[in-house]
């Protein structure tokens, strides 16, 4: 069940006082302190720790970790809040207590971007308040301050771009037991934050899943490449044994190329580890880095490559969201394409919603998740993490004159060489409308209007801001815009050469984004933003009629075009029809394969579902040649990759820049394959009232999925039998949906479950194709 997006809570109502080493800070610092808890008071009966920093952190009471939590505090836009998280370690208290502490670069110190960017500080920090009531129910609060002390940690170096090296001579777990000194140990100073700490209301990232090794084998230079047969985010757990000093290392890889680790795509990530052996049975778990990979290549194993398959586990790691969403059919690559979906969402929601987890990117691009956020919506509860995203959202724009950047936190906006395309200029479509399109979703799966009420004003100041850069024409055709960024066609070296118009994207975009923001402003009873938006959209759409759309085409004739003015209602009933026949003609002339880039495909399916072209729809669905949603799938991937053709058929890696193996982007098709191959669509936000129409097609003989709503579980599943269809709907108390079957009148369900016996009407799709 989705739980309501609350306001973070600000839990630090003083100067919090966080502390760093005195002296020059050293890769991950530890701080300890032997608890000064009262006495004469009884027992401790509740201990609640809050912690954060400035960086990441894990914390021990008496040696025993506090939380399983990773990466904490997470990513905020750090300028003007951090987050913090409260754990309950009454259990963990004893007389004499000592508290640990670790903190790693992370977000704060760790490298950021592709081009040199100014870090957020060079100073590495923690917090940490302990609360603590005794028996008598007397009150005490420790916090950091000058009376902890700073150590070295056995962590030599920690990036999530770069790896983490941990030498295991150094490590000594005594500093967490009470009593500990060592001339090694100094002193710390405090050191304040300007921004305001708030209570994190989103899960924790932590470990979800481990997996073995499939494959284990040598290379021709010696090394050990280990397969884990899919592509996770995380890292490496081995256990082993060797002589001290000896280095153990770690690279990490998503493909192979010829055999060998195709480390290229990962551009500047040198995403390798380096373990340096006690001597004893040494266990290394880098947890202040993380990876993309499902290869790794170990160098200086001490053993035999038999033994890494006890020795070595890949973690993997993610926000721990709660699966909402499923779906499954009679097509094996179709679930495998969802699977995809699935695991590359896990592992791009890493604390914010990122492009990618491999490459030195892994930023909050805003592009990326305008465009999958309904998809996420419906496989995890979202809300509170993206709410929460949200928030950064509206803060780095109030601070850039109203311009959505680009990346969430922007750490773009440090770029040090601003001609090298960082930074966020100016609104672009898409990205910048993230600010509207992505509570818009929220609403959308929800239905709680708390997420539109926090986010308007920044709704508004990105509309006013769109509307101060249109042209004396009515429409959005200059500046800077990634426009249908990615189209199929642009050469790997220039991503942003599209087919379509960036205007008619632009405009289109803009169009879509005033009409949410007058409908956004109506619900929440501001008739003033109603009516501005409203008329903006109307002059928008005119301007749109006006400069591109012509006698039964529209400009740069392609498909993201036609894709767009259907989806966002730019046409009228008969435009539609010939525009639905131009997209169907389209996509039949390039072979049934994509030829629309990020603007175009998250609707392609939906524009030519609504026109009516619904066997054109599955055979661009279920085509297997390159550029398609199942190519990939027929060359093994087992997440959606930022490229049709990251890797080409013969195997080799496409040589362009772009070339992840994770990203969510292209996955959006998954949010049509629930609400039109399963059939399960909501008609009201929340899900109150949906709308069951599973689009049959030959080929396809059954289809299932299944959404734990607001109000409680909703599934569909329905089976082709002969000339009927058999269909079974479960609705939840307090909602009422509808089924639209072609030929049939509408049927009104109530809640509860029930089966329905219809005839088979279904797309042409060839036999072969859906194969
Ligand atoms: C990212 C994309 C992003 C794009 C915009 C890329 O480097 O990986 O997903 O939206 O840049 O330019």
């Amino acid at each position: 069940m989705a739980r309501r997006a609350e306001r973070p809570r600000l839990v630090i109502d003083r100067v919090p006082r966080f502390i760093t080493p005195a002296n020059e800070p050293d890769s991950a610092p530890l701080f300890r302190r032997d608890l000064p808890i009262d006495e004469g008071h009884g027992a401790v009966v509740s201990a609640r720790l809050t912690l954060s920093a400035l960086g990441i952190v894990e914390a021990w009471i008496n040696g025993t970790p506090v939380s399983n939590d990773l990466l904490t505090p997470g990513w905020t836009s750090y300028e003007w809040r951090l987050h913090s998280v409260t754990h309950d370690v009454t259990a963990l208290m004893a007389p004499q207590s000592t508290m640990g502490i670790a903190i790693g670069n992370g977000w704060y110190r760790g490298r950021l971007g592709w081009i040199p960017t100014q870090r957020y500080g060079d100073r590495l920090a923690a917090y940490a308040e302990l609360r603590l009531v005794f028996e008598d129910a007397h009150e005490q609060v420790i916090v950091t301050d000058e009376s902890w002390q700073v150590g070295p940690s056995s962590i030599t170096a920690n990036d999530f771009y770069d790896g983490q090296s941990i030498d295991a001579r150094l490590a000594d777990d005594d500093w967490k037991q009470p009593g500990f000194s060592s001339p090694l140990w100094g002193a710390v100073r405090v050191l304040d934050y300007a921004g305001a700490v708030v209570s994190d209301p989103v899960a924790p990232v932590r470990r979800i899943a481990e997996l073995a090794p499939q494959r284990v084998w040598s290379s021709e230079s010696g090394s050990i490449i280990v397969d884990f047969g899919q592509n996770i985010v995380g890292f490496l757990r081995l256990t082993l044994r060797g002589e001290s000093g000896q280095v153990v290392t770690a690279r990490h890889a998503e493909v192979l190329d010829g055999g060998r680790l195709a480390t290229r795509p990962l551009r500047t990530a040198a995403a390798t580890d380096r373990f340096t052996l006690s001597g004893g049975v040494d266990t290394f778990e880098p947890s202040f880095t993380f990876h993309g990979f499902r290869y790794a290549e170990l160098e200086g194993w001490p053993g035999q490559p038999d033994d890494v398959g006890a020795a070595v586990r890949a973690v993997v790691i993610g926000t721990d969201l709660h699966r909402t969403g499923h779906f499954a059919c009679s097509v094996p690559e179709l679930n495998q394409l969802h699977e995809n979906v699935v695991r590359g969402m896990r592992g791009n929601f890493i604390d914010i919603p990122t492009d990618c987890p491999q490459r030195d990117e892994r930023l909050g691009w805003t592009g990326d998740i305008s465009a999958f956020a309904p998809t996420a919506a419906y496989l995890f509860d979202v809300q509170q993490f993206l709410a929460d995203w949200l928030v950064d959202v509206g803060l780095e724009q109030s601070h850039h004159g109203g311009v959505v950047p680009y990346t969430v936190p922007d750490i773009l906006k440090y770029a040090a060489d601003p001609p090298l395309g960082a930074g966020s200029p100016e609104a672009t479509a898409i990205w910048s409308d993230a600010s509207v399109w992505v509570p818009w979703a929220l609403w959308e799966a929800y239905g709680d209007p708390q997420v539109l009420r926090s986010t308007v004003d920044s709704m508004v100041a990105h509309g006013r801001r769109v509307r101060s850069l249109l042209s004396p024409s009515g429409v959005w055709d200059a500046g800077f815009q990634f426009g249908d960024w990615l189209d199929p066609d642009a050469p790997p070296d220039r991503p942003g050469a599209a087919k379509a118009d960036r205007g008619v994207v632009a405009t289109a975009c803009a169009y879509r984004t005033a009409v949410c923001i007058s409908a956004v402003a109506e619900l929440l009873d501001r008739p003033a933003e109603h009516e501005e938006f409203a008329r903006m959209a109307t002059e928008l759409r005119a301007a749109f009629q006006r400069e591109y759309v012509g006698d039964q085409r529209i400009s740069s004739d392609c498909a993201t075009v036609y894709v767009l003015a259907i989806v966002f209602g730019l046409l009228d009933s008969e435009q539609s029809a010939w525009a639905g026949a131009r997209l169907a003609e389209l996509v039949a002339a390039s072979g049934d394969r994509i030829s629309t880039g990020f603007a175009g495909t998250p609707f392609v399916m939906d524009a030519l579902t609504m026109t009516g072209h619904i066997d054109t729809a599955y055979r661009l669905l279920l085509q297997r040649e390159c550029p398609s949603w199942l190519y990939p799938v027929t060359m093994g991937a087992t997440t959606v990759w930022e490229r049709w053709d990251s890797m080409l058929p013969d195997g080799s890696i496409n040589p362009g820049d772009m070339t992840s193996f994770n990203h969510y982007a292209l996955g959006a098709v998954a949010d049509w394959m629930h609400r039109s191959l399963g059939g399960l669509a909501p008609l009201e936000p929340g899900y109150r009232r949906m709308r069951i129409a599973p689009q049959v097609a030959a080929g396809i003989d059954w289809a299932s999925t299944s959404l734990e709503t607001p109000h409680g579980l909703a599934a569909v599943h329905w089976r082709t039998d002969g000339e009927l269809v058999r269909l079974q709907v479960t609705i939840p108390s307090g909602t009422t949906a509808v089924v639209v079957w072609p030929g049939d009148p509408d049927l009104e369900l109530r809640p509860g479950s029930h089966e329905l016996v219809l005839p088979r009407r279904v797309a042409r799709v060839s036999d072969e194709l859906a194969r």
